[in-house]
């Protein structure tokens, strides 16, 4: 029995990788679908891609999650075609510029933290706020972290800073949102084979295959079935926690 008929899941990032496969599996359940991303161009390959019957009604969105502008506009484009916010909403919008902490440049530091941290931030205010006006008390919010954020990486002082940030955030705003019926969890990814990962050179790759005891990468779908349980009636209880996804890294 699908676990999502008649919700709506506003889904950040969707327009590739983890963010996509998500969009994909939330739909399989029977949600409908806010697929928003800064690449309008994959905007619209996700929502070719996802299969649905005729009770659910998707939306593809351009968004920038590091500007506020741009969230509210997208919140504002929601109201107006459904009446309600999402009850689901998924901050998978990521991005790495990776170097080590002595090359790093100050931008790069910047546009890091803005898109991964400040980016789950904001959606998170703005949606937020919209969700508690509109007086739904039964609403999931799931954050995409990183492993790296736990225990640092090589390369990616930004990142892995920006990844600890969403970590804490999350463990926080379940501490505000709790008692409004807003659940709030973080997902800490492994090496997941996506576009992503594609960038790191295979060599640095290999390294990390034989730490991993499982010897693979995980896939998109692997992290976006954990993110469908989170975001069911099946977590109720599951409020403030971290879940690691790395095939035991
Ligand atoms: N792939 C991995 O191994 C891995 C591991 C740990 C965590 N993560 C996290 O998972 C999430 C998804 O990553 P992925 O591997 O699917 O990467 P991806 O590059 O395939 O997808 C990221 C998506 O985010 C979008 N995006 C980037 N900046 C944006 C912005 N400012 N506003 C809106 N959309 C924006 C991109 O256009 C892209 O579609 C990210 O938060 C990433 O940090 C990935």
């Amino acid at each position: 029995m699908s676990s999502l008929i008649g919700r709506l899941a506003l889904v950040t990032g969707g327009g590739s990788g983890i963010g996509q496969a998500t969009c994909r599996i939330l739909a399989r359940e029977g949600a409908s679908i806010i697929v928003a991303d800064r690449a309008s161009k994959n905007v619209q390959k996700t929502l070719q891609s996802i299969q649905s019957d005729t009770t659910q009604n998707h939306l593809g969105l351009e968004m920038d999650v590091a500007k506020a502008t741009s969230v509210e506009d997208a919140l504002k484009n929601t109201l107006e075609k459904y009446a309600k916010p999402p009850s689901i909403i998924v901050n998978c919008a990521g991005i790495t510029r990776d170097n080590f902490l002595l090359k790093l440049s100050e931008e790069d530091f910047d546009e890091v933290i803005n898109v991964n941290l400040k980016g789950t931030f904001l959606v998170t205010k703005i949606f937020t706020n919209s969700i508690v006006q509109n007086g739904i008390n039964n609403a999931s919010i799931i954050n995409i972290g990183s492993i790296v954020g736990d225990y640092g990486n090589l390369g990616q002082t930004n990142y892995s800073a920006s990844k600890a940030g969403v970590e804490l955030l999350t463990r926080t705003a379940s501490k505000e949102l709790g008692n409004l019926g807003i659940r709030v969890n973080v997902i800490l990814p492994g090496m997941i084979r996506t576009p992503m990962i594609d960038a790191v050179p295979p060599k640095v790759q290999e390294k990390f295959k034989e730490l991993i005891p499982m010897k693979r990468f995980g896939n998109a779908e692997e992290i976006a079935e954990v993110i469908a349980f989170l975001a069911s009636d099946k977590s109720s209880y599951m409020n403030g926690a971290t879940i690691k996804v790395t095939g035991g890294f």
